[in-house]
């Protein structure tokens, strides 16, 4: 059992400047050098309660490459789905394996399980907070503009997990950042001043506007995301209309940089929050972007496992 004291990746707020931009360094060494054996014998249990692609595979296939292995788990077949609590799947998991990633819905979720673990625990997306990719982000845009000062991002649509964590992540590496979202589905308040305050510091600027226009002018990255995420499919008809004027599509794409890039998390719906002339254009750098989260969940592996 480890002696020293476990570190958990639940959100970038508990992660410095320095340590978020080393892990981007890690990720692109490990993309140039991709086997290494640092995590030999080592086992990740991954539990999933809502669905995936990206992040199942990448955090499955990175860790054979580091020498280890994962375990998939659904909800469904554990007996957490039957009701058996949190913390104690925390405990009897500790006992066997190394690190445990988790999707879920409330944040408080992942919070109880790290707590009650005494391995490290990764935040695979819940509704609050999704870190690992914010990660890929960062990695991407660097990849893309060879530096974060000086670099504005624009994400449209609507101010959630995604856009909380691409948000602090933005504020940590000192990136401008603006969010365009409707009347009622800003990102929350006090993670909005968590990014203002970080951002004092590395003089990052942020905003939050309700003018798509506005937030996408002279960006160099425009960023969007589902209008409805898992578990609020019921809102799916309400969201369409309350995003209508959030597309990013050829007309909107005029008010960003000429050289502008696309991300999106993925997965995408073609002709709701993004057309298909944008997502499968010359300037979308998607599928680079879904890749990068093998190789900065690799770097996280490693430093956290290890
Ligand atoms: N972007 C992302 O997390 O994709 P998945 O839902 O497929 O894992
Ligand atoms: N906001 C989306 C992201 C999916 C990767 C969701 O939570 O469903």
């Amino acid at each position: 059992k480890k002696t020293v004291a476990k570190r958990d990746f639940l959100t970038l707020l508990d992660y410095s400047k320095e340590e978020i931009l080393y892990f981007i360094e890690e990720a692109f060494k490990l993309e140039e050098n991709p086997i290494q054996p640092l995590l030999k014998g080592k086992t990740l249990a991954m539990i999933f309660e809502k669905s995936s692609t990206r992040t199942r595979v990448s955090f499955e296939t990175g860790m054979l490459q580091l020498g280890g292995h994962a375990l998939f788990l659904s909800s469904q077949d554990l007996q957490l789905g039957r009701g058996e609590p949190i913390s104690d799947t925390a405990k009897v998991l500790s006992g066997y394996v190394d690190g445990i990633m988790i999707r879920t819905f409330g944040h408080d979720k992942i919070e109880e399980l790290a707590k009650h673990a005494t391995i490290p625990v990764i935040n695979g997306l819940t509704d609050l907070f999704h870190p690992c990719q914010a990660l890929a982000d960062l990695k991407t845009i660097y990849r893309l503009k060879g530096k974060f000062e000086g670099v504005k991002t624009a994400y449209l649509g609507d101010g959630n997990n995604v856009a909380h964590s691409l948000m602090i992540a933005a504020a940590k590496v000192g990136m401008d950042f603006s969010i365009g979202c409707p009347k009622g589905y800003e990102p929350e308040q006090w993670v909005v001043e968590e990014a203002l305050k970080i951002a004092k510091e590395t003089g990052a600027t942020i905003s939050i506007v309700n003018d798509p226009i506005e937030a996408v002018k002279d960006a160099d990255i425009l960023y969007t995301d589902v209008w409805a995420s898992m578990g609020q499919e019921s809102e799916q008809q309400e969201r369409i209309i309350a995003f209508k004027g959030y597309q990013v599509n050829d007309e909107l794409v005029k008010h960003a940089k000429s050289d502008y890039h696309f991300l999106h998390c993925l997965p995408a719906h073609r002709e709701e929050e993004v057309t298909a002339s944008i997502i499968d254009g010359e300037h979308s750098a998607v599928f680079e972007q879904a890749e990068n989260r093998l190789h900065v969940q690799k770097a996280l592996l490693k430093e956290l496992l290890s």
